[in-house]
């Protein structure tokens, strides 16, 4: 694992960016996977810069992280939502969806990591990190060794998710790209900025790797990269 620390929010979304960027340059069908939410907002918008100068994203396929199971998908909080109109709405993109609409989520689950699987495996997986140490909807708690699955959010991920949503929302359960694909993929980012984050981040860095502190995982992956700004790494050893 790596942790690279970047001064401002905007250079360090350039820079994650800039190594999406060559990823799809190196290998135009990658399957890149993204979260939603307010930390890669920026690096969405340095790609669209990207794309605009002429990378050729049409083999590429962009795979969503996760989704809140009862929300229908037009919901401005919806994971889909906040794709569109940071990102999917810019751009001419192959994106692939878990279908929260689905029937059996479960089976939906085992379609997408079939889709994973069929296409080679996850490339670029690039998340944040919730307060509690969460990565996608994999809360506390969740085994290491889950690919999708249903799960049972966190009361502080429904508190927390109450950011996203315009009046209050009743959030329970979502779908989500499991851990394991975390750390499979070639190139894991773990992306936090902001002094909010600092807290959490020095927790993962300092922790043993456990289950409790799902984030804590990135010890045990070789390739990962924690991308930070100056404030989420603001209570780091500078040594790092
Ligand atoms: C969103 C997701 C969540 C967020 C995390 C941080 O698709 O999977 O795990 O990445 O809660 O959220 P923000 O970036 O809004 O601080």
């Amino acid at each position: 694992m790596k942790v690279e620390v970047h001064k401002t929010y905007d250079e360090l979304s350039k820079a994650a960016a800039d190594l999406i960027a060559s990823v799809i340059k190196n290998k135009p069908n990658a399957l890149i996977c993204v979260a939603s939410g307010h930390t890669p907002t920026g690096t969405f918008k340095f790609l669209r810069d990207h794309i605009d100068a002429g990378l050729d994203i049409s083999k590429t396929v962009f795979v969503s992280l996760d989704e809140w199971l009862g929300i229908d998908p037009s919901d401005a909080g919806s994971c889909i939502s906040m794709l569109r109109k940071d990102f999917f709405d810019h751009v001419k993109a192959r994106i692939e969806l878990f279908d929260v609409l689905a029937k059996d989520p479960r089976k939906e689950c085992d379609r997408m990591n079939k889709f994973i699987d069929d296409n080679g495996g996850l490339d670029v997986m690039l998340v944040g990190i919730g307060l509690n140490g969460h990565i996608g909807m994999n809360e506390p708690g969740t085994p290491f060794d889950k690919y999708a699955h249903v799960s049972d959010l966190a009361e502080e991920t429904k508190t927390s998710g109450q950011k996203y949503f315009t009046k209050p929302t009743t959030l329970s359960k979502g779908i989500t790209l499991g851990l394991r694909h975390f750390a499979e993929c070639r190139l894991p980012i773990l992306m936090a900025n902001g002094s909010k984050k600092s807290e959490i981040i020095k927790k993962v860095i300092d922790s043993p790797i456990t289950e409790k502190i799902p984030a804590s995982i990135i010890h045990r992956i070789s390739q990962a990269l924690v991308m930070l700004d100056a404030e989420a790494a603001s209570r780091l050893p500078q040594s790092l």
